[in-house]
């Protein structure tokens, strides 16, 4: 298997990101969500470029392709992606008291199972560890959770999605402790 090396997003990345991005939700949630379940969630995740504009999003890459992506936040916003999400610059948190967030994982339906998602979510603990935060939190995906589980996440509540065309999306709101 090809080596990864891992970077930080910029513009740029954008289209090849959103590629990966399409493929890995309409592929990979196809074991956990009815087809109209996944229509409707690839309407509301997909990226938060502000994520890029903070250079807190990374790309892991095997023979110069995007084998997966991920980042983590010190904004408030749990969730969404840009055709989703109203507030712009949204407020940032207390690294004292706040959890950070952990967005936008996802990895290329090439590339599962070889623990990228796992490497992404531990580059996200260590920085948001870096810049003070004792905690992590996400908004999980059913597709997203086996592998937050297996990193120690436990779950905080269940949710249901605003429908959209009077379909809903189950999601779970998932939290960790930082080790020190
Ligand atoms: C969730 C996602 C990022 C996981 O990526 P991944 O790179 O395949 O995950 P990893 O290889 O690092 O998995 C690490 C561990 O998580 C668990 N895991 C990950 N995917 C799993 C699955 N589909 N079923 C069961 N366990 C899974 C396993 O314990 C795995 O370890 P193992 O392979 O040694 O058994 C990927 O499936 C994805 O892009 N899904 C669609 C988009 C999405 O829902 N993202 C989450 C948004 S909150």
């Amino acid at each position: 298997m090809a080596p990864s090396t891992y970077r930080i997003a910029t513009i740029d990345d954008l289209p090849a990101l959103r590629h990966v991005i399409a493929r890995a939700i309409a592929e990979l949630q196809a074991d956990f969500l009815t087809p109209a379940q996944v229509a409707a969630s690839a309407l509301t995740m997909g990226l938060d470029t502000q994520l890029i504009r903070d250079g807190t999003y990374f790309i892991i890459e095997r023979d110069a392709q995007i084998a997966g992506c991920g980042g983590w936040s010190f904004r408030s916003t749990l969730y969404g992606g840009d055709d989703s999400i109203v507030t712009r610059e949204p407020e940032q948190l207390n690294p004292a008291t706040d959890a950070a967030r952990v967005r936008a994982m996802y990895t290329h339906p090439d590339h599962t199972r070889c623990g990228i998602g796992r490497q992404i979510l531990g580059l996200c603990e260590e920085a948001a560890r870096a810049a003070g935060f004792h905690k992590t939190e996400m908004m999980a995906t059913l597709a997203g959770e086996p592998l937050y589980r297996a990193c120690g996440y436990l779950p905080i509540e269940q949710v249901m999605s605003a429908p959209i065309d009077g379909i809903s999306v189950p999601l779970i709101r998932m939290g960790k402790q930082l080790t020190a």
